[in-house]
């Protein structure tokens, strides 16, 4: 049976009939927002390459947090801009650095908020990789101490959950170990596990000042072409113990989001990165793209290829349009 019996627009007529057809939902409870911060007091630096995002000291994260929480998003992602770098990244697990007092004033602050923390050095290192460096080589092995060390330092702040970036083999084991070893078994791991080598961290980049002085990503980072191995990746993760599996970036590898989905039971989050986002600014300060609508479209097809969560830099506008 077809036309004329079948009208599919029969649905679409009015909005009532427009929700009750919807087949994905898109809730604050879903988003997951980033945020930069950086020593001092009173800082709030905008970012040049990220329009409507900041560098905030803890006092104004404290406030910004609290806002996007008071929309109903449950959960705030850091990145830290130390003052400090060195060739290891040591100031990574400092525990008086900026991530674990950001941490600290959070959870002190906004109790219900859910913590997480990113877990890399490459905001930490002079030569600005996820790794020790060698000869110009990025080690696995020797990388992994310093991860855990920075994964520690964060639970020990009180964060809820650690999400290793850094695209070491082995990484979520080792801190898996170490977070256990350490009285920390409740702490989660949020594993950016098919994390590509993509220039749409471009933005982020210069936000976190965390460019590679040298060579690039690829040695560590995945090759975009790849999705068996994207899966491989997440099932290594999952068996090292991740609780929530992360692709990154979103829109370009939506196929995996999709695969992920139908492979895996635990929660796939999405990265919608930074250049997704800027892309969607920039046009839409162009008179090029309505912004509203760019940004609810992306979020919801993200939902739609199948992921549970969104790492956001729409986070709170998102939130707020959806209460609108
Ligand atoms: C590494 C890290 C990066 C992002 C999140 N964690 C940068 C990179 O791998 O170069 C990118 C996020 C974004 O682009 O929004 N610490």
């Amino acid at each position: 049976m077809a036309f004329p019996h079948d009208r599919l627009r029969r649905l679409r007529a009015t909005d009532g009939l427009r929700r009750m057809a919807r087949e994905t939902r898109l809730s604050a409870d879903n988003l997951i927002a980033p945020f930069f911060v950086v020593e001092g007091q009173d800082v709030r630096q905008p970012i040049g390459s990220m329009p409507g995002q900041w560098r905030l000291s803890v006092d104004h994260l404290i406030k910004d947090a609290g806002d996007v929480h008071a929309l109903g998003v449950p959960a705030v992602i850091l990145f830290g801009i130390p003052a400090l770098k060195d060739e290891i990244g040591s100031e990574a697990w400092n525990p008086g650095g900026i991530v674990p007092r950001a941490v600290h004033a959070l959870k002190d602050r906004i109790p219900g908020l859910v913590v997480i923390t990113d877990v890399c050095v490459d905001e930490y290192t002079t030569h600005g990789h996820c790794g020790v460096v060698r000869n110009g080589r990025i080690l696995n092995d020797e990388s992994l101490e310093g991860l855990q060390k920075m994964a520690l330092s964060h639970a020990r702040a009180g964060a809820d959950m650690v999400a290793p970036s850094d695209m070491m083999d082995g990484r979520v084991r080792a801190i898996r170990g170490k977070l256990d070893a350490e009285g920390f078994d409740q702490v989660s791991i949020l594993a950016y596990a098919a994390k590509f080598a993509s220039c749409f961290y471009g933005p982020f980049r210069e936000a976190a000042d965390s460019s590679p002085k040298f060579g690039d990503r690829q040695s560590y980072q995945m090759d975009p072409a790849n999705l068996r191995e994207a899966l491989r990746e997440i099932e290594l993760d999952v068996e090292e113990g991740a609780d929530i599996v992360m692709v990154k970036p979103a829109l370009p590898y939506l196929d995996v989001v999709r695969a992920a989905r139908a492979a895996f039971r635990h929660p796939i989050a999405a990265y919608q990165v930074s250049g997704e986002y800027s892309m969607i600014k920039a046009a839409a300060q162009r008179g090029w793209l309505d912004e509203r609508r760019a940004m609810l479209e992306t979020l919801i097809s993200i939902r739609r290829a199948g992921a549970d969560l969104i790492l956001t830099y729409f986070a709170k506008e998102a939130a707020g349009a959806l209460r609108a």
